[in-house]
Parts: structure tokens; sequence; C-alpha cells
């Protein structure tokens, strides 16, 4: 099979490090990648983003599936456009499906029709009724702007007054924006990433992100500055309720609405100190940086999962193999992220890192015209080792990271610190 992976992550360099795993993969290209999946063997990086490029790309590598990472593409209609154009099985929903992510009003609604638990909210199209809705409600409370913003479109609002600002930089920057504003959920998060063909949904292992830039789950949030998995958090109970509560509804909802979706859906759960869930969000696509975490436990093909989605056939599948470990993804960022950072610092350290067990994913690099490798965005490394157990996972992806090295740099030492404090 030959695969091209869109985007430039560390999660793309993951799924096309996974997918290299096996040996019915004879290639994979990447467009447009980065400074990782360009070093990979058996991979390829094309310097391509616009939608008629990525077609020829299709036709012109004789490519049999087409993985979409970003949400960015597919809520602009990818997998609309490579349908219309080409043959190609396609791994991602199309431009209504990916609504799901793209539009926190319509992902809303849709979890209301389909009885989801999920927090209560209200959708505002003018400054005046958010404001008198937060008043009503009072604080904390949950404003959130209705489209991609990267993880930067929520405020957590913890006085009356940090809501009604939230609300009026979203209608200044946009006075036609769309606003949800939500109750304030309190409990531990865990991500679902679930894989589906319209017919069938099936679960990976539960993960848990860490989205705050400080450690303690502190300041500003970001894409997320590490994962672990499997959550232990979600056990067999919890597991049974996600599936009935949330995955088969969502996925009933959408064939409801005709919406053909083969592709990811990744639910964002808080579970409250009662153990009660609700969704917080849906995403369209994989984690990241979750997915660094998942696919080094999983042990089925990821091609043969992919394809499946594809032609719709998950169902003959037998049940997904994991492996025992567990696995802890540290996010290495260039220092100001997720504010202002400065780019272009030499990177070294990664095969004295990679020596000691561990794999480092790309995320923000890039190859210079000289051969150097250097830092090229704000999340720039993702350090992942698996171990017999946690704290095992954890020593060794630590012991990594301290071999790696750029100006400035700047990670998280408590990546899955919640699991210590716990037991
Ligand atoms: P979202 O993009 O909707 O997942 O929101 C980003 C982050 O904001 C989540 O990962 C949570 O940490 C936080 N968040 C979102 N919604 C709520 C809520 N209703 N209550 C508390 N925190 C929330
Ligand atoms: N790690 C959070 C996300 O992928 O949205």
């Amino acid at each position: 099979m030959k695969i091209l992976v869109i985007g430039s992550g560390g999660r793309e360099h993951a799924l096309s490090w996974k997918l290299l795993k096996s040996e019915q993969v004879e290639q994979v290209f990447v467009a447009p990648g980065n400074g990782g999946t360009a070093k990979l063997a058996k991979c390829q990086n094309l310097p391509l983003t616009e939608f008629p490029d990525l077609a020829q790309a299709v036709t012109n590598y004789d490519i049999d599936l087409v993985v979409v990472g970003p949400e960015l593409p597919l809520s602009l209609g990818i997998t609309d456009y490579l349908q219309k154009h080409t043959q190609v099985k396609i791994f991602g929903p199309t431009r209504q499906g990916a609504q799901l992510e793209a539009s926190k009003s319509w992902s809303k609604a849709l979890m209301q029709s389909a009885g989801i638990p999920t927090a209560r909210g209200a959708t505002f199209t003018n400054s005046r009724d958010a404001k008198s809705y937060i008043q009503a409600q009072g604080a904390p409370i949950v404003v959130k702007a209705d489209g991609l913003a990267a993880g930067k479109g929520v405020t957590v609002a913890m006085t009356i007054a940090d809501a009604m600002e939230a609300v009026d930089t979203l209608f200044e920057t946009n006075p036609k924006s769309l606003v949800v504003i939500e109750e304030y959920l309190e409990g531990e998060e865990v991500s679902i990433l679930a894989l589906t063909d319209g017919q069938t949904i099936r679960s990976l292992v539960p993960a848990q992100d860490h989205k705050r830039i400080g450690e303690k789950d502190t300041g500003s949030n970001t894409g997320g500055m590490g994962a672990y998995a499997p959550a232990p958090l979600v056990d067999a109970e919890l597991s049974k309720q996600i599936q009935q509560q949330v995955l088969n509804p969502v996925l009933k909802e959408l064939q409801k609405r005709n919406i053909d979706y083969r592709g990811v859906i990744y639910a964002g759960l808080m579970i409250t100190p009662q153990k009660q869930l609700k969704v917080l969000e849906f995403n369209s696509r994989f984690g990241d940086p979750e997915t660094q975490a998942i696919l080094p436990l999983l042990e089925t093909p990821l091609e043969e999962l992919l394809l499946a989605c594809a032609n719709q056939t998950l169902a003959e599948l037998p049940p997904l193999s994991w492996s025992n470990k567990t696995a802890v993804c540290v996010v290495i960022a260039s220092g100001g992220y997720p504010g202002q950072y400065v780019q272009g610092k030499i990177i070294t350290g990664i095969e004295t890192a990679e020596a000691q067990g561990v794999t480092v994913f790309h995320a923000g690099t890039k190859i210079t015209p000289e051969g150097e490798l250097v830092t090229a965005g704000g999340r720039v490394l993702n350090v992942v080792a698996t171990g017999e157990n946690f704290s095992q996972a954890r020593e060794r992806v630590y012991q990594g990271v301290a071999c790696l090295d750029f100006e400035d740099k700047y990670y998280r030492r408590d990546i899955g610190y919640r699991l210590t404090q716990n037991s």
C-alpha cells in the first residue's frame, strides 16, 4: 500500500511511523510533513497543501489511502474534494461531519438532540443576550468561540467580569460570531479517540492530555503539553458507559442526518467526582499529543484499521489488540509558547535520546538548506517512552527528555501527576 498522510505535526509523524511498521505499507508520503517525517525510511515529504495539488499527488504517486491529520483541511472539505476528483480511499470525515469539531454550536445541538450528557448551555449571536445569560447564571462559567481556534477559543471564567470580557472580545473580533456559553464542570478530563466507518464505532485505549502550559494544570490552555495512555480512570464500567452514552448515540445521530462519517470521533470528556461523564467537546480527528501515546501500544496493524474505516468493513475486524504497557508522551515546546516564541533554534540530542530507548516525534521542526534541524513551531518535539507500568514509562521518558536541547526549551515535568497523586 501507498499512503498519503496530510499534516505536519507530531501526530502525523506518529501516524507515519506506525504505518511504516507494517510490511503491507510500501511507502508513506506526508504533505507537507516536517523534519522528522523527512528522515523516516520509506517516507517522503511533499511540500503541498492546496487541494488540487493533493489530488494530483494521489494520482501521480498511485496512492491507495489518504489519512487526514488536522481539523482545518477536514473543515474545508478535503475529503469531499478528493471524493469528487479521485477514486482514492479516504480516512477522515466530510465537511459536514467535520462540523462536530469546527462548530461548537452545531456540535452542542447534536449532543442535545442525541441525549448525550454534556454541560448545560446555550448559543448566542449577540453580546447583549450573551451577557444577560451570564448575569442570570453567575460564575464560574465557560465561554466558547464557535469555530476552530487551536485550543485557544475557550475561556473558563471564574468571575462574571472575566466572562463578560471574553464575550466582548469575541464579538469585537468578529461581530458575526456565534458564542456558546455553558455550565462550568469540575472533575478529571480524559480523551476517547474512537474509530468509525459510519456504521460501527470502536474506542482506542483512553488517554489523558495535559492542556495547560504550567505544572499542576495552571496557566494558559495550549494544544496539549503531554499525555499518557491507557488512563486507568476509565475502568470497565466507565468504558461501557462511554460506548452506550456517547459513542453509539453520536454515530446514530450522524446517521440520522445522513452524514457518512469515516474517521476518528474524539470525545473530550469530563469525569465528575461522582464518576458521571459529560462531553466537553468532540473533535473530528486524532488527538495531538494523545495519538503519540496511544499508537505505540497498538498491536493491530494501523493501516488495516484505517482502511476498514474507509471501506466500511470495521465490523468484520477482530477486536483491537493492545500491548499491556503504558506510554507517556512529553511535549518540548519553544519558550514563550502558547504566546510569542522564536523559531530557528538548533536542536541537538535526538540520537542520544533515541539510544536510550525513547521515540522522538517531531512536531514543529524543519531542516534548513544547510541541513541543520531547527525549531519551527510552538510545540517542537514529542518524546515518548513505554514501560511495564506508568512509573517506569515516566522515568524513561524524562531520561530521554534530558538528552534533548535547544535554546529556551520548555516542558512540563509533571506529566501524569494525577496518577501519582491518586495512588
Ligand atoms: P474544549 O476546546 O471545548 O475542549 O475546551 C478546552 C478546555 O477548556 C477543556 O479541555 C477544558 O479544560 C476546558 N473546558 C471546556 N469546557 C468546560 C466546561 N464546561 N467546564 C470546565 N472546563 C471546561
Ligand atoms: N490534545 C487536544 C487535541 O488534540 O485537541
